[in-house]
């Protein structure tokens, strides 16, 4: 009696069935709605001045520095993976107050970026434009009395970029966070004969922790103080929007946003609020996490690393900066 009870009562209800398509793998990947593929991977790669061979970045395991002469090895796998691009940095083998390496047409990155394209000219490369791996204090521009100065650093991020642009970069990625950098850029790109190249602009870059292991690779932390009189406050959303509009008032090809994992509501809304190709960087601290917690087998990697990159792309990214870039890529060859 109470069975038939109850059968009448879910009979008379009207609920929706979700599990309907849920109920085998073919199905489940036909109502899939976002995907993960190489065109959205860049790979980061860090050139480094003062070694040869390679050096393993201990907070970051499976990423090394490069010296110039094993750059072609990790190159040649890279292209072999099918990643379509990379982003370089560059460890200089002196600092100064300018950042001269960075800015110089026989620095450390611009050589590292003949050689690539030399070999691989097919292969789309990014030039971090930046100069806290570069200057003495550490800093991500000029500095005076212990400022970070905003309009003097423009003159050398501009420097930068047209160096890279001549060493054969496609695209300037500006991530020294000062403003007006994408203008300053633009136009001396343009003036320089390179008004084709593309700026993919960090332009909402928050002042965060995730960055720690990052700073360890490329030997960029700053001599003293810290980022938060340029980079952003964790905690502002409002900030991001106005920062990527004006990026793209002064001509930004493309907006990133970074870090990525704690920040996709900042993505989504960037996403919302504008056309232009989004790229979030999925960073250092990001990525020696997942590592550190696979490496106590208190987690799956490769599924915790899928869900991640994935959930990236679902908050609106269209491309991933990320160290997993290789290791995804062979997962995809072997449709795991
Ligand atoms: C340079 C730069 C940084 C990162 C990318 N470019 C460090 C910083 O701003 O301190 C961080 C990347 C990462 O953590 O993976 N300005
Ligand atoms: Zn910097």
């Amino acid at each position: 009696e109470r069975t038939s009870h109850n059968d009448a009562y879910t009979d008379a209800l009207r609920f929706d069935r979700h599990r309907r398509l849920r109920t085998s793998a073919a199905l489940r990947d036909l109502v899939r709605e976002t995907h993960v593929s190489k065109d959205d991977l860049i790979m980061p790669v860090f050139v480094d001045a003062t070694i040869s061979g390679s050096q393993p970045i201990a907070s970051m395991p499976g990423i090394s520095r490069f010296g110039l002469d094993a750059l072609s090895g990790e190159i040649d796998e890279i292209a072999q993976l099918g990643i379509k691009s990379i982003i370089v940095f560059g460890i200089p083998d002196h600092k100064d107050d300018t950042g001269s390496d960075a800015w110089s047409d026989d620095g450390i990155v611009q050589r590292g970026i003949r050689l690539i394209k030399e070999r691989h000219p097919e292969l789309v490369v990014i030039a971090d434009d930046c100069m806290c791996e570069y200057t003495s204090t550490g800093h991500c521009g000029i500095v005076r009395d212990g400022e970070v100065l905003n309009d003097e650093s423009l003159e050398y991020i501009t420097r930068i970029a047209v160096s890279q642009a001549k060493a054969g970069a496609d695209i300037i990625a500006p991530s020294n966070a000062m403003d007006g950098y994408v203008a300053a850029i633009r136009a001396g790109l343009d003036a320089a004969g390179f008004a084709q190249t593309p700026i993919m602009s960090y332009a909402v870059k928050y002042a965060s922790s995730f960055y720690g292991p990052f700073r360890d690779a490329a030997d960029g932390a700053p001599q003293f103080g810290d980022r938060s009189g340029y980079q952003m406050d964790p905690a502002n959303r409002l900030e991001a929007l106005r920062e990527a509009a004006s990026d793209e008032r002064e001509g930004a090809d493309f907006l990133m946003v970074k870090p990525a994992m704690a920040f996709l509501d900042v993505v989504r809304e960037v996403r919302n609020a504008s056309d232009l190709p989004l790229v979030a960087y999925n960073v250092s601290g990001e990525y020696a996490m997942v590592k550190a917690a696979a490496a106590n087998g208190w987690i799956d990697e490769d599924r915790i690393v899928k869900e991640t990159l994935t959930s990236i792309k679902r908050a609106g990214a269209d491309l991933i900066i990320t160290y997993f870039a290789k290791d995804v890529a062979s997962r995809i060859d072997a449709r795991k």
